[in-house]
């Protein structure tokens, strides 16, 4: 096969081949194909409810490194692995608690991520060394009919490069990833638009370690207390240890600011900086908060490609999922969150927009660079 895994240090070009599939009901050709190369340690980008995964067979360590090495991931950064029952799933962990059963019960398959004790079977690559995996089943007819038929479990981190937006179309997926994956099973655009929540089931008090396509509420309803930081960040260097999300993830190349204060603020922001020569873009998200889940990415993007200099976005009623929104669109301002209009404030970012430095009381500690 074409695009398997060479030694180490050697860089692989791989085919990226793009075939399109009907999500509704994927024919069995593409669908054997793609989980063969699966099999053979290969790299397939496969669409799922929320975005597109970048999947290799879990128990490959070879595919598992090739992962790492195509997005420019840290090798501290854990993935999901993708399975198509709950069967499988405890197939990949150690233990099983009467929670996980009744989370899959409730929500799977679907936007949730599990985080379990780590199954002995399981590398630690994947993992990145923890004790612990996570592990979903995603509702979505290419991804599991490709999952049944690989009858592997497949990693698969979001299908793009590292800290970067994640993609919600083919098209975004090839823009990060052209040559970096073997095959490309295109179904449309995916419909929930942002990733899953991620739960830890391994702690005294179960913890959203990252809010997504199923809410705390929904989680709450169905086990009880859920603890959750808000705007909780993970320094690069902690990675390791404690879990959490990045604080630069999800980035557009284009400074941005998150506006706690509505889209008349981010109105009047944009004004008073285009009256000092800024160029600022206010991200237009309409809808409730489900519409603005689905096209946030692909509004992220056309931002960033506008040639602006600034982005705002006003931030969202954290009810639902806009506790999602609000979360992917503080890590894509870099935490650099606006009260007010104060010429403290327009000053800060008109120097975020100019790309100086400092640029606001967040911007140091927590950067991956
Ligand atoms: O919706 C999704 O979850 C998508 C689709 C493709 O399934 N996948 C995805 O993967 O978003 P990725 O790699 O971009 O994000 C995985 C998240 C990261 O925040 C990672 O730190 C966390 O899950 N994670 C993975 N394994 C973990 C573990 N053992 N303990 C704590 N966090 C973990
Ligand atoms: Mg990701």
């Amino acid at each position: 096969m074409r695009g398997g895994p060479g030694p180490h240090d050697v860089p692989v070009t791989r085919r990226s081949e793009v075939v399109q599939i009907d999500p509704t009901d994927p024919p069995p050709e593409p669908i054997r194909r793609a989980a063969a190369v699966l099999r053979a340690g290969g790299l397939v980008a496969f669409p799922t409810e929320t975005v597109y995964g970048l999947g290799a067979h879990a128990r490959d360590r070879g595919a598992v490194a090739a992962i790492f090495r195509a997005k420019g991931r840290p090798s501290t950064d854990p993935l999901i692995v993708h399975v198509p029952t709950v069967a499988a799933a405890r197939d990949v962990v150690a233990d099983w608690p009467p929670l996980a059963g009744r989370l899959a019960e409730a929500f799977w398959p679907g936007p949730l991520t599990m985080v379990l004790p780590r199954g002995s079977d399981v590398p630690p690559e994947v993992a990145a060394g923890r004790a612990t995996v996570a592990v979903r089943i995603p509702a979505h007819g290419v991804a599991l009919a490709l999952l049944a038929e690989a009858g592997v479990p497949v990693a698969a981190p979001s299908a793009n490069r590292f800290g970067r937006v994640s993609p919600t179309t083919a098209r975004h997926v090839v823009e990060e990833l052209e040559g970096e994956f073997d095959l490309l099973l295109d179904a449309g655009p995916t419909t929930l638009g942002v990733e899953s929540t991620v739960v830890d089931l391994t702690r005294e008090v179960p913890e959203m370690l990252r809010p997504g396509g199923v809410t705390l509420e929904d989680l709450t309803a169905v086990i009880g207390e859920v603890r959750h930081r808000e705007r909780a960040v993970t320094a690069p260097d902690e990675a390791a240890s404690a879990p959490g999300e990045l604080l630069r993830h999800y980035s557009p190349r284009t400074p941005m600011a998150l506006v706690d204060g509505g889209g008349h603020l981010a109105e009047q922001l944009r004004r008073t900086l285009a009256a000092r020569g800024v160029r600022v873009e206010v991200l237009d998200l309409p809808g409730d908060a489900t519409e603005v889940a689905r096209r946030l990415y692909a509004t992220l993007r056309a931002a960033d490609a506008s040639g602006a200099e600034l982005l705002l976005a006003p931030s969202f009623d954290p009810a639902g999922l806009g506790r999602a929104v609000n979360d992917r669109l503080y890590r894509a301002a870099h935490g650099r969150v606006v009260l007010d209009a104060a010429p403290g404030t327009v000053d800060r970012l008109e120097a975020a927009a100019r790309r100086e430095r400092p640029d606001g009381p967040t911007s140091g500690d927590h950067s991956v660079h």
